[in-house]
């Protein structure tokens, strides 16, 4: 598969034609009244300001880039909960998405010793190369065997997961282009496709799979206009797994229809009922292939931001060239704290299994709660450290999920988010990155609300 940027294809406007609309766009709109106010009797007899009137205020109106985006709903409901506990109410906090632990210590000694050594520059953009082996000696742990190995040159590191996403959306994907979503999904997916002027499609999976979609329901939503698609296994929402037969029957479909894959994998390693697998183990090419990972969530790692991706040379470039304007590269002291957590492999592992079995055991002792109540439909949580349950019917509202959130934080001061964030009301999501009794607590509190 060649990878052309996105303003090449037929149709599409360049990124300098583009430019140019928004110029021309933006002067019209600083011309209108709404845009800016001119002192009153500056105007002229044709109405227009003369050429020293000066703007006393500008009225803000947001760019055609950003028009259509919304505010992520995770971050509204943590900090409607935050208001509240410095309200001083008794809030348990289920909103969260990150883990509850803390950065392993030897990789605080090592950012520490990093720093020290003079770790305090610019790096090259796409990350340092010592990270950049050990993310594709990491990568190759897992890919088979009948694909080329793994190289530094196929790694970009970013500033968290989160840009290596953006990076790929914006590089691979432009106006006009349709890109299937698996929904419920994250939030950011539908945004940052936004963002890249594309159009996101969601897909939705069926609740007797675990809202997990299938290769023959992403063949049905596909059209001319399919560019790729983005799979996210264990799930941010739902916690769901796909199977090593679910994933591949993805991955040979996107590869026979010349489909860009966005594989984020940034759960990967927290998988409760055998591994969680990776595109790399099962796809049948990597020519149309990008894995996203990052050390956020396995190594408790979120304020670090370090994520990288895994592409195509070409497509590495790109998101190379498109970073280098954008944030050129991320703190050198976080990549080289990244480089501890990738390389000193058995301090990491046992870090990690540490992590997750704790999740694991906080997993158990929710699905102990959730036996009690027969009639409670959940995904089954097989990985992450979400929960995803049905509150479809509640109190007869329009968006169920939203008036559940409002109502079990009003009425048991449990903060949950709710499913409208990623397209399915009907669901609302409880994190369990917080201690076992807590989640506990939250749960009971939020399987009484629903009952009561
Ligand atoms: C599915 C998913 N992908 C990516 C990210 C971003 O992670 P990072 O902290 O590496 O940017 C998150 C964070 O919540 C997530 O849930």
């Amino acid at each position: 598969m060649n990878f052309r940027p996105p303003s090449d294809r037929e149709g599409a406007p360049t990124l300098i034609q583009m430019a140019r609309g928004a110029y021309v766009k933006a002067a019209l709109s600083l011309r209108s009244p709404s845009a800016a106010i001119i002192p009153e009797g500056s105007q002229t007899a044709e109405g227009s300001p003369p050429s020293n009137a000066r703007a006393m205020s500008l009225v803000f109106q947001p760019s055609d880039n950003i028009a259509r985006m919304k505010e992520s709903a995770t971050l509204a409901v943590a900090a409607k909960a935050r208001a509240l506990k410095a309200a001083g109410k008794p809030i348990i906090d289920l909103g969260a998405g990150e883990p509850d632990f803390d950065t392993p210590q030897f990789v605080i000694d090592a950012a520490f010793k990093a720093v020290a050594e003079g770790a305090t520059h610019y790096t090259a953009t796409e990350g340092i190369l010592p990270l950049r082996e050990a993310i594709a000696a990491d990568a190759n742990r897992l890919a088979h065997a009948g694909l080329p190995r793994v190289a530094a040159d196929e790694v970009v590191v970013s500033n968290g997961s989160k840009q290596s996403l953006y990076n790929a959306c914006v590089c691979c994907f432009g106006p006009g282009d349709e890109v299937l979503v698996p929904t419920p999904s994250w939030t950011s997916y539908y945004e940052m496709l936004g963002l890249a002027r594309a159009t996101a499609v969601p897909v939705y999976g069926d609740a007797s799979n675990s809202l997990k979609v299938t290769a023959d329901q992403l063949r049905d939503a596909a059209t001319s206009r399919t560019r790729g698609l983005m799979l996210n296994s264990p799930s941010n929402p739902t916690g769901a797994v796909y199977s090593r037969d679910e994933l591949r029957a993805i991955l040979d479909l996107a590869a026979e229809r010349n489909w860009w894959v966005l594989s984020d994998e940034i759960y990967m390693r927290i998988a409760y009922d055998g591994p969680a697998a990776s595109a790399l183990e099962l796809a049948p090419t990597r020519d149309n292939l990008i894995v996203i990972n990052g050390v956020a969530k396995a190594y408790a790692m979120t304020g670090w931001r370090i994520g990288w991706s895994i592409a195509p040379v070409a497509v590495t470039k790109a998101m190379t060239a498109f970073q280098s304007h954008a944030t050129s590269n991320s703190a050198a002291v976080s990549q080289y704290a990244a480089l501890a957590a990738l390389a000193r492999v058995e301090d990491a592992d046992a870090a990690v299994n540490a992590m997750v079995r704790a999740f694991h055991t906080r997993r158990d002792a929710l699905l102990t709660v959730l036996h009690a109540y027969p009639s409670v439909k959940y995904v089954h949580p097989a990985g992450a450290f979400y929960l995803y349950i049905n509150v479809a019917g509640f109190a007869g509202a329009p968006d169920p999920g939203s008036a559940f959130a409002s109502r079990v934080l009003e009425q048991e001061h449990v903060a949950v988010v709710p499913g409208s964030a990623f397209l399915t009301p009907d669901w609302i999501r409880m994190s369990y990155a917080t201690t076992q009794s807590v989640a506990v607590d939250g749960l009971t509190r939020i399987l009484r609300c629903l009952h009561g």
